[in-house]
């Protein structure tokens, strides 16, 4: 009895998450035009707030270790690797900031530092336990690209 109840719990949870994901692109079938993702990864908007989170902590975007945002000023070290990203959506479309957080790769080149935090081509020296796995979920990319389309002067 009790076995028959997990189970049709378990069956009702992957049916779910199925429901969750069905609407989502996966990294593969991400369509590139030029220099641009033009359709949101989810079909939700993203979340300005919750992407400036992704974007300051440490173990998802790390965005600072590289970037400095004058925005951003309360948060303690932002580094120099690449451009300050001031004024970022005055430079950039929201299809182009989408594209350069997907597979900056696909933007810059394959020399960039910048990782593809959308991307399964992250090259060969990967932790065995990331492979296969994508830095940020599509859902925390839309929300990234919301909170750089703040980014005006
Ligand atoms: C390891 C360093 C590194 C990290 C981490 C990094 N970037 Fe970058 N990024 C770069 C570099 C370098 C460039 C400039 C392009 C080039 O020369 O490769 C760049 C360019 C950009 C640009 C275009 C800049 C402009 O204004 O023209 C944007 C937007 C951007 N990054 C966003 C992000 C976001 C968002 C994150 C976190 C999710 C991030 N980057 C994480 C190194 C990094």
């Amino acid at each position: 009895m009790k076995m028959g109840r997990s189970l049709a719990f378990a069956s009702a949870a992957v049916i779910l998450t199925g429901a969750v994901h069905a609407a989502e692109v996966v990294p593969a079938s991400v369509t590139f035009d030029e220099n641009k993702v033009d359709m949101s990864l989810t079909g939700q908007p993203g979340d300005a707030k919750a992407g400036e989170a992704t974007f300051v902590s440490r173990k998802l975007g790390n965005c600072l270790a590289c970037h400095e945002v004058s925005a951003l000023k309360a948060e303690l070290f932002h580094g120099n690797v690449g451009p300050s990203l001031d004024g970022a959506a005055d430079r950039w479309s929201p299809a182009e900031l989408r594209a350069i957080v997907v597979d900056s790769k696909k933007v810059f080149g394959p020399d960039t530092v910048m990782p593809g935090f959308y991307s399964l081509n992250v090259g060969i020296n990967v932790r065995k336990d990331l492979v296969g796995q994508t830095i940020l979920t599509a859902q925390q990319v839309e929300d990234v690209v919301a909170f750089l389309e703040t980014l005006k002067q």
